[in-house]
């Protein structure tokens, strides 16, 4: 039995009777720009997230440059962040103007560490970008500790983090409710994913939130007056009627993840050769992603592939050593937690819909290749 990293079809035979009609009526009305199912969807994820606004826009990658390009940064400016992301978390500082200033993760953990945050602090340090990685909120307290008194604002990329929490001071936090503000992305593998890209904002700031629906619409408040200028990134109303009609069950279909993490967690507990997920007692995890840290991890990915079990390396490269950042000066073994996270991260199937027999099989094969 072969059993992939994904099963979006799976999915979507489960829910095409309640997508499908919700996306005819977008198709009946012809409505296809910013239409009605926009406002909601953004009314529904900032009461998720426990934030005021939500702007809709066309990416995860446009829900980071967007805020980022209002803090107007000069040549210099410094955007503190984790290199152990996708690239888009990274990638979006340099193009709002910013020069990314990477720290490590925290030893045990595949979330930035607030000791290096403060380590890396400096007069021209702009913005913070932690990202809750693989669906895990990074430790938000104490990064807030330091950047409030300095008034530097806190974008919290949860692009893999939708419906996370973490327990602060004895009350459940939500993604998103902390932070400046906060990215989501809609990519279609995410626990909440569109059928096609698609991102949001989500903010308790309102002069923020004016400008960042200004921003995605060439910057201008009323159609052919300009304030400043944005760009196109409207979110696709066709989208946003498929996350209109899959947002009632995100909350099983990520506590099935979890269901199946503590599944695997406890099968895999007595091998010495892989560590399973670090979770954070504080946080209630999504799993986003379920990765392991293994010992020969490359041998494991061959095994796996030979098994037809599906797999994926996030993230090989960290990215203060991607060519492209060469020039920021980083060498090998500087930050060492995230160079070794990158040599022994494997991530599982953890899709909802996987069956209990699939999940045996991929421990089967993980047992095997180690016996
Ligand atoms: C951590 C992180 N940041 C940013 C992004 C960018 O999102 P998108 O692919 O929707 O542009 C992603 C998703 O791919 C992500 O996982």
């Amino acid at each position: 039995m072969n059993v992939p990293l994904l099963d979006l079809v799976a999915q979507y035979a489960a829910i095409k009777d309640e997508v499908l009609p919700a996306l005819l009526r977008v198709v009946e009305a012809q409505q296809f720009i910013m239409g009605p199912a926009i406002p909601q969807l953004e009314a529904e994820i900032a009461a998720l997230s426990r934030a005021k606004h939500g702007v809709g826009c066309a990416s995860g990658t446009d829900a980071l440059l967007l805020p980022l390009k209002t803090l107007n940064l000069k040549p210099g400016d410094e955007v503190i962040t984790t290199p152990f992301t996708f690239f888009a978390t990274a990638g979006t500082i340099h193009n709002a103007g910013g020069t990314p200033v990477f720290v490590d993760i925290a030893a045990g953990s595949f979330n930035i560490d607030p000791a290096a945050v403060e380590r890396a602090l400096t007069p021209r340090t702009r913005a913070i970008v932690p990202v809750h990685l693989y669906g895990q909120m990074a430790n938000m307290e104490r990064l807030l500790q330091l950047a409030q008194p300095r008034r530097i604002p806190v974008i919290e990329d949860a692009c893999q983090a939708i419906g996370a929490r973490r327990m602060i001071d004895g009350e459940w936090r939500a993604a998103g409710e902390l932070g400046w503000v906060t990215a989501y992305s809609f990519f279609p593998s995410k626990n909440l994913g569109a059928w096609g890209d698609g991102g949001m904002i989500v903010t308790s700031d309102d002069a923020t939130a004016e400008r960042l629906r200004k921003l995605r619409l060439h910057g201008g408040a009323k159609q052919y007056h300009h304030d400043e200028v944005g760009t196109n990134s409207r979110l696709d109303t066709l989208q946003a009627a498929v996350l209109l009609a899959k947002l009632p069950h995100l909350a099983a279909w990520s506590a099935k993840r979890r269901e199946h993490a503590a599944y695997y967690t406890k099968a895999l507990a007595g091998l010495t050769e892989v560590r399973t997920p670090p979770v954070d007692p504080a946080n209630e995890h999504i799993f986003h992603q379920y990765t392991l840290r293994a010992q020969r991890r490359d041998e494991l990915q061959a095994h796996l592939k030979k098994e037809g079990i599906g797999h994926a390396v996030y993230y090989p490269i960290p990215l203060h050593r991607q060519p492209c950042f060469a020039h920021l000066g980083y060498q090998g073994g500087s930050l060492p937690q995230s160079e070794r996270a990158a040599r022994e991260a494997i991530s599982l199937p953890i899709y909802p819909e996987l069956t209990r027999p699939q999940l045996d099989r991929v421990i089967d094969a993980i047992r095997g290749f180690y016996r």
